[in-house]
């Protein structure tokens, strides 16, 4: 399966892309990367000879009396004068955490990205005792002792064992390397023999002989100072005041051979190579948030965000690890063998600061990443339904002309996107008031029919003096400063400009005010808007159209004296966060804020939803857009989608269908197009294809309680709400590749968005010995234990989803407008009984916009089909309350505090019903059904396949109607043949 994918991905490398590729650096043109690459392939000719010149110093290790974490001295022999000190703890669910760093160095390296990312200091564990040797020091952990970690003091090496077997070894292959700082003086050339200091001993193992008697410091870091001290990239140049400071350090796999994460890159979920033998990429993938101008569909190349989080998973078992590092890092990965994983992470600055997660399921890495860095937000549930953006609704009329058409032709949509055009000479905040005289009016125009709006605000300010939000600023020094501490200018949209600097903490309650829409006594505020408007936060790589790689020089200079290189991929974390607080904060109490953000960090899940930016409209893009949201996915970043439609040129409607199934399948659904492609709101489809989208939509509308109920589990758990097959079926070796079919949540839908032009079928895959219906027709397929491919029908208007035997999907039906009009709608309940004639769901519901659901006010039902023991021929459905829920299965600290049995929000849909249940699978013809300790119920049964037998065909339905059982009771309906 592995090489169809390989070849299937080499066919679609695009032809006619105009990707401004000599705007990017490669490997190669970078300094840091190319000596980190050096470093290994000398390490590589080397072979065994190749030993690493850091070793720990056992006197110095100290134990901290609560036992879990010691520190270490840390030698290089190449450069015995400079200190560096070890630090592991480990964490009380396991996670071990390994810091180094340069001890009274001549500066600082930057410590600090883990702080934005982390939602508080994790817990060290209490059950740890670590034991010094000669050799190693060693602690084995975890309920059956089958966790141990490994610390070789010459050289350093750092192993995470599980039963006895390497999971993750840290510099194994010898590649760790902390350029330390250093005084720029021409005479001293690193090649020289180290001296050791008076009373200092270098010592000499067999090994360090080898290497100094081969000129160690050539023979290790090169012989020569490759862009030690300045680089030049096109005509930019990086001034490097600081000299090298780069991490270089491999993180080996020596018994998982597929790696999955660190979005975000434009390929398939399982990570190709980038090195090794005949690597699928030529160059490693890049962390460096960057806005890429038609960035291509196939490429290791970096886009608009970066999370260092990876999985490496077999079928045995999974493993984590989450680098906090925020400086630009590229991860060259490699295939030792077919069952292990070599990965080199070569790092511009910062300390090392590895979380090594054990699993060892996928879910166990899911909830031990989220305990360190959050979970995705619950979002406002308006935000779930769809969203119509283009650059640009051109004016207040124009958006209420939309809005009539979407009336108009009974299509659903729930929020409204203006661009950068609706702001004077994109001064954000303030109105063009020549297209929109009325933004108030026209935003309440919008709400009144149950909408809301979106407004972007990009984080660079037109300088001008009569704007009032950078004057301040500037006034205030709240923005970046450049290389000789004047405030940075640079382009963007709105010409010359200057970007607030986030990481003064004095900007946090002015930037949180500037939203507010009620007038401040002292200050600007932005009165000409309501809460019915939410924000969208572009170019936050930041983008910066005349900059080295379209972002800012990396030696401008933040709050604190960092260097933007120091900080370059949180940046734009520090943004959504920002606005999402102050968009929370405009009432009090706060609402739930949606901000979208283009770029992210570890940590962004936590602020709202992300886009994958600027996709072609092409068949590749969009089937390459469906991977790259699986693999926000597994970096925790679950509130992920494409712009639908395709963002550039104009896609036939064909396409423009089948992107509105990809959509109405991703997690945040919105369709955007570029300034220059026509206009294409599905109204504006003949038919058949508008009644097409018109049906996705619906569908999309019907699925909301379970993408509700999804969002609930991922934002207690941090289950993702799309799991690739992987993660559901961790064991089948089968399914490891596949990255065109996910499951939503815990739902058991199972759906296979289609991404080929001209497909009328598609082949499916089923891991299990299962049945799996048709969610349209019920036809019932069977998978098997070993895998099995189904073929099933993928007409323009089919859309491949399935529910997987076992499960029960809360729906509701009735056409409406928008979201707000559903919160007292009835559902229908579609019950897929499995083989053995049962089936679970849940049916999480809350008042969708304030946080009210965090003191308990919320509705959380479990719904079961089960087989009472004495009644054999019977089967009874019952909604049972599920309170809290498993508080076992919450990250602590993020969710879950209360839950208020009586709450004032279940009394609010005290009257919401189900109004039908459907029954798949069952095995004959029922003689009666009734609720129990009630009356007789209507029903009708058509005669089909039942979920016990081997036999395909269609399912039988039992339908039952309007059963009047309310949602937020417990109840039973009982089955009887
Ligand atoms: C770039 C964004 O990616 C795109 O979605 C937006 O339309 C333009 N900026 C203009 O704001």
């Amino acid at each position: 399966m592995r090489s169809l994918t390989y070849l299937s991905l080499l066919l679609v490398v695009p032809q006619t892309l105009a990707l401004k590729a000599h705007d990017f650096k490669t490997c190669s043109q970078s300094g840091f990367c190319r000596r980190g690459r050096a470093l290994s392939a000398r390490a590589r000719e080397a072979g065994e000879k190749w030993i690493s010149p850091y070793t720990v110093d056992p006197s110095s290790i100290a134990i901290a009396s609560h036992q879990a974490t010691f520190t270490a001295g840390v030698k290089s022999s190449l450069y015995p004068e400079i200190k560096f000190g070890l630090e592991l703890r480990v964490h009380d669910d396991g996670v071990v955490r390994v810091r180094m760093d340069e001890l009274g160095g001549l500066r600082k390296r930057y410590d600090e990205a883990a702080s934005w990312a982390l939602i508080s200091e994790p817990v060290i564990s209490k059950d740890i005792k670590w034991t010094a040797g000669k050799k190693d020091i060693r602690a084995v952990y975890g309920a059956k002792k089958e966790n141990e970690v490994v610390v070789t003091f010459a050289p350093l090496r750092v192993a995470l064992l599980r039963g006895g077997k390497e999971q993750v070894v840290l510099n194994g292959q010898g590649l760790l390397h902390m350029e330390h700082f250093r005084t720029k003086t021409p005479e001293v050339t690193h090649t020289e023999e180290p001296e050791p200091k008076e009373g200092e001993e270098i010592v000499e193992d067999e090994a360090q002989v080898v290497v100094k008697s081969e000129n160690p410091r050539a023979w290790f870091e090169g012989d020569k100072e490759d862009d030690w001290w300045e680089e030049t990239f096109s005509s930019w140049t990086d001034t490097k005041p600081k000299g090298p400071e780069s991490l270089s350090l491999d993180i080996n796999f020596p018994n998982h051979g597929t790696i999955y994460g660190i979005p975000q890159h434009a390929t398939r979920l399982a990570l190709p190579t980038t090195a090794g033998e005949s690597p699928f990429f030529s160059d490693p993938y890049r962390l460096y948030n960057a806005d890429v101008f038609e960035y291509l569909a196939s490429s290791s190349m970096s886009i608009y965000g970066s999370i260092p989080v990876l999985h490496a998973h077999s079928a045995e078992s999974t493993v984590g690890i989450f680098d906090a590092v925020a400086s630009e890092t590229w991860i060259d990965v490699a295939h030792a063998s077919e069952k292990s994983t070599e990965t080199h992470w070569i790092s511009e600055s910062g300390i090392l600061d590895v979380f090594l997660m054990p699993g060892p399921t996928p879910n166990d890495i899911f909830r031990q990443y989220a305990r360190l860095t959050g979970t995705t937000v619950l979002p406002a549930q308006w935000s779930l339904g769809y969203h119509q953006c283009r650059w640009n609704y051109v004016s207040s009329d124009d958006v209420r002309a939309v809005q009539k058409r979407f009336d108009e032709e009974d299509i659903p949509v729930d929020v409204f996107w203006l661009d950068i055009e609706y702001s004077e000479e994109h001064k954000y905040f303030i109105w063009d008031k020549k297209n929109f005289p009325d933004p108030v009016d026209m935003v309440n125009d919008v709400a009144a029919l149950g909408r809301k709006m979106v407004v972007i605000v990009d984080p660079h300010l037109k300088r001008t003096s009569d704007y009032p939000v950078y004057k301040k600023a500037s006034e205030l020094g709240y923005l970046v400063k450049n290389k000789n501490n004047d405030e940075y200018e640079g382009w963007c949209w709105s010409g010359s400009s200057a970007w607030m600097d986030f990481f003064n903490p004095g900007v946090w309650d002015w930037w949180i005010s500037l939203f507010k829409t009620q007038k401040l006594e002292n200050g600007w505020s932005w009165t000409e808007s309501t809460e019915a408007v939410h924000i969208w936060n572009d170019m936050n790589e930041p983008s910066v159209f005349n900059g080295p790689e379209i972002t800012m020089p990396k030696d401008n200079i933040h709050h604190g004296g960092w260097e933007h290189r120091d900080v370059h991929n949180v940046n734009g974390m520090l943004y959504s966060n920002l606005t999402s607080q102050a968009v929370a904060r405009r009432s009090d109490p706060p609402k739930r804020p949606f901000v979208l953000t283009r770029a992210f960090y570890a940590g962004s899940q936590r602020f709202g939803a992300m886009w994958t930016g600027d996709n072609l409209g092409t068949w590749e893009h969009m089937a390459v857009g469906v991977k790259i949201v699986l693999s926000l996915n597994i970096g925790g970043f679950s509130y992920a989608g494409s712009d639908v439609g395709g963002f550039f040129g104009n896609p036939e409607p064909e396409m423009l269908v089948r992107w509105y199934q990809v959509g109405a399948f991703a997690p945040f659904f919105r369709a955007h197009a570029h300034i220059d492609a026509k206009r294409r709101e599905p109204f504006l489809l003949d038919q058949p294809y508008k009644g097409i989208v018109r049906d996705i939509l619906r569908l999309r509308y019907s699925l909301l309680p379970v993408w509700y109920t999804a969002f609930r589990e991922t934002s207690v758990t941090g289950f993702p709400v799309l799991r690739p097959h992987y993660v559901v079926f961790p064991k089948d070796q089968a399914g490891f590749d596949i990255d065109d079919q996910y499951y939503i949540g815990a739902s058991g839908l199972l759906v296979k968005p289609i991404t080929e032009k001209g497909a009328t079928e598609t082949k499916v895959y089923l891991a299990e010995d299962q049945v799996y219906y048709d969610y349209f027709n019920h036809h019932a397929y069977r998978g098997a234990a070993k895998g099995k491919e189904i073929t099933v029908p993928a007409a323009l208007h089919q859309i491949p989803l399935f529910i997987r035997g076992g499960s029960i999907i809360p729906t509701r039906e009735r056409p409406r407008r928008a979201t707000t009009s559903m919160k007292k709608d009835p559902f229908t309940l579609r019950v897929a009984l499995d083989k053995t004639g049962t089936a679970r769901g849940e049916l999480y519901l809350d008042d969708g916009e304030t946080y009210g659901h965090e003191k308990g006010q919320f509705v959380w039902r479990e719904l079961v089909a089960e087989k009472p023991v004495k009644k054999a021929r019977s089967v009874r459905i019952a909604s049972k309350d599920l309170g809290l829920r498993r508080p076992g299965e919450a990250v602590e600290g993020v969710a879950l505090t209360a839950f208020d049995p009586g709450n004032a929000f279940a009394k609010s849909i005290g009257d919401v019903r189900v109004e039908k249940v459907v029954v798949l699978g069952l095995n004959a013809k029922p003689t009666g059904v009734r609720v129990e300790g009630g009356g007789d119920l209507v029903w009708e049964y058509t005669p089909g396949v039942a979920a016990g037998e081997k036999k395909e065909g269609t399912a039988s339905v039992l339908s039952i109607k309007d059963p009047k059982v309310l949602v937020t009771k417990d109840w039973a309906i009982v089955i009887e043949w």
